[in-house]
């Protein structure tokens, strides 16, 4: 079963930038290979989930429904879509992590030409 969290839409705390641009057109209808999820750690107060992205794979839309905290294992681009029609592209740093609130929503994909994992963490303690 995925998971039904991902990763943030943008870095904190230097950990990379996002642009949001209405202006581009929606990326043409196509399939996509999902995302591999590998929880790692779940109790209950948080949970661990390792996730691998083939180039061009995608998470699919999801709400966050906790903080969580992501940590690139490899220098990469993600791009995310929302549920709006909007998208923005954020630049990965394998190391440098970020965090998002609870309540993001967003459809997440590899945007790059190489293979791109990290490992997120949700805090079930602060619900969004
Ligand atoms: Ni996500």
């Amino acid at each position: 079963m995925r998971p039904a969290l991902g990763p943030g839409a943008a870095a904190r705390g230097g950990g990379g930038a996002a642009a949001r641009d209405k202006e581009s057109p929606r990326a043409p209808l196509r399939c996509r290979p999902p995302a591999v999820a590998t929880v790692q750690v779940e109790d209950d107060r948080l949970r661990v989930t390792r996730w691998d992205f083939a180039p061009g794979a995608e998470t699919g839309f999801h709400r966050h429904g906790w903080l969580y905290v992501v940590v690139p294992l490899h220098d990469g681009t993600l791009h995310i879509e929302f549920p709006d029609g909007t998208h923005a592209t954020a630049e990965l740093k394998a190391g440098v992590a970020y965090s998002r609130p609870a309540g993001v929503e967003h459809n997440v994909v590899n945007g790059g030409a190489a293979p791109l994992s990290f490992v997120e963490t949700e805090v079930k303690a602060w619900p969004g």
